[in-house]
């Protein structure tokens, strides 16, 4: 049952299913190569479980991990309940719902480039073509032209199989073109599914129903009453043991060309037609196609690099600078990164849009915030200082919109002014557990629903701006910047937006 002290609490039954609120989906077979991987361990398998346990995933379904590895299937199950237990805090875990949902799984050691053994992955597979089959590519992107290929080889890819690409879609346009040609040899572009797991974020999908749902904004969302919108994703984490990756790609290619990107569309676009994926991927390719290029001229005056050295976090613990945490003795790969963008059509001319991301920052923050103009005139005299009004798009932790206004402050003695929010706090007004954003989108691509998922003209527009932004990088031998661990960034940050007048809004904790 469900635990409605505990909103995180996930539901469990132990004995035969009860009803559920959830639409179960169509039996499904998925293939999660990269099985023992951290994705599938720390998110996939849970995620799968969690719809598991929801009843939406039918029994006759089942998911087969596949590794280089030489497991047998129990030691594969041992190893994910063990994950399960340390990663996610089940209050309410059940041995015999996990021992149900164990049913499902299996395991097929495979050497994806040199092992000719396929014919074992086969024989875990339902034969039946009609049956959904997903394929999830939890590997590194150079290998997904490899793996299709051999799907194809080996006869598994049939017309009724998808197959799922974990980002980043390569390193630039050109590597990321390359991987796209390759997958679209084996799977049309309806069978693909781009993942950006910010696009299954509750609050993600929040912003289409904030801008669309309600007539109040729209009127208001644009350079008439916008000054500069402000999207924040600062991550309070190192690069934990993914210095390797990490050190090669740098805040720009692992954060900026899709999480924020992602954003900065979902908040600018015009309205589309419709929900489906198309039109919705449309006019958020609209949106990327519109960014200014950055230039070897400009890229100065309008992005800064940063790279944490040593410094303290919030509760006093000493932490390290990023060369111990990627153990290496010099690196340029930014940990940070702050732009000054500017979407070039009639809504957005002239309204700066700045995007900042960084680890190892003062706390865990992700949002967007809308600054709205000052008034163009007051009659409460100088004496009376009125704030603009601004609306703040919590993403996580602390999920909610707010919307500071200005009040008057009650009582006598002359006319005060108060900015105080309008707050829309998601815990205050919602007890429902919050799904991992994997849940969602392992659903939807069962569903076949594709507009969470980036589509392939979307990923290689957005590789064009950061390519521009790379360049100009190397051209103009742009520095990092140096920021303590557990600090806003780095202060050129600041002064980048000071230029015009602006301010970011903070990051500690609220
Ligand atoms: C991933 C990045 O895509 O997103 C990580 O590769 C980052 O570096 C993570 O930590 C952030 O995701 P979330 O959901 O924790 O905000």
């Amino acid at each position: 049952m469900a635990d409605t002290q505990n909103p995180h609490a996930i539901p469990h039954v132990d004995g035969d299913d009860t009803a559920s609120a959830f639409v179960p989906v169509a039996p499904f077979e998925i293939v999660v190569f990269g099985g023992t991987g951290d994705l599938a361990r720390r998110k996939l398998l849970p995620a799968l479980y969690h719809r598991f346990c929801d009843n939406q995933i039918p029994a006759n379904s089942r998911i087969v991990a596949v590794s280089r590895s030489e497991h047998s299937r129990e030691d594969y199950l041992d190893l994910i309940k063990s994950n399960y237990l340390d990663f996610e805090q089940d209050e309410n875990f059940s041995e015999k719902r996990w021992a149900k949902f164990c049913e499902l799984v299996d395991y097929a050691g495979i050497d994806v480039i040199d092992g000719d053994n396929w014919d074992d992955l086969r024989g875990k597979l339902d034969p039946d073509e009609k049956l959904i089959r997903v394929f999830y590519l939890a590997m590194p992107p150079r290998l997904f032209g490899e793996i299709c290929a051999k799907l194809k080889t080996a006869g598994l890819a049939h017309k009724g199989s998808r197959v799922v690409l974990e980002k980043p879609i390569g390193t630039d346009f050109d590597s990321a073109h390359e991987i796209n040609e390759a997958v679209g040899q084996v799977f049309d572009e309806e069978r693909i599914y781009r993942i950006d797991h910010y696009l299954g974020k509750e609050t993600v999908q929040n912003l289409l129903v904030l801008r669309f749902g309600n007539v109040l904004l729209e009127p208001l969302w644009s350079s008439s009453a916008i000054e500069h919108i402000e999207i924040t994703v600062a991550e309070s984490i190192g690069v934990g043991g993914r210095g390797s990756y990490y050190d090669g790609s740098g805040a720009l290619r692992d954060m900026v060309q899709n999480h924020l990107l992602q954003l900065l569309c979902l908040s600018t676009m015009e309205m589309p037609a419709s929900i489906n994926a198309d039109d919705l991927r449309t006019e958020k390719i609209k949106v990327l196609r519109a960014l200014e290029p950055v230039t070897p001229d400009s890229v100065e005056k309008v992005t800064v690099r940063g790279q944490y050295v040593k410094g303290m976090s919030e509760d006093g613990q000493p932490m390290d600078d990023y060369l111990s945490d990627v153990g290496v003795t010099s690196s340029q790969a930014e940990t940070y990164v702050a732009i000054q963008a500017q979407i070039k059509n009639w809504r957005w001319a002239g309204v700066p849009i700045y995007l900042r991301t960084g680890k190892r920052m003062s706390s865990r923050r992700s949002e967007i915030v809308i600054q709205f103009k000052p008034v163009p005139h007051s009659i409460f005299g100088k004496g009376t200082p009125i704030n603009p009004n601004k609306m703040v798009i919590r993403l996580q932790p602390d999920e909610a919109v707010k919307l500071w206004l200005e009040i008057k402050e009650p009582g006598a003695g002359g006319l005060r002014l108060k900015t105080l929010p309008l707050n829309l706090s998601y815990a205050d007004n919602f007890t429902v557990r919050y799904p991992d954003a994997y849940e969602r989108l392992l659903m939807d691509v069962v569903r076949g629903n594709l507009s969470l998922f980036m589509r392939r003209d979307e990923v290689e527009a957005a590789w064009r701006w950061v390519d521009g932004i790379i360049d100009a990088w190397a051209s103009v031998e742009q520095p990092v910047q140096y920021y303590p661990a557990g600090s806003e960034g780095p202060k050129a940050a600041s002064d980048m937006l000071a230029k015009n007048g602006d301010k970011w809004a903070d990051i500690s904790p609220l």
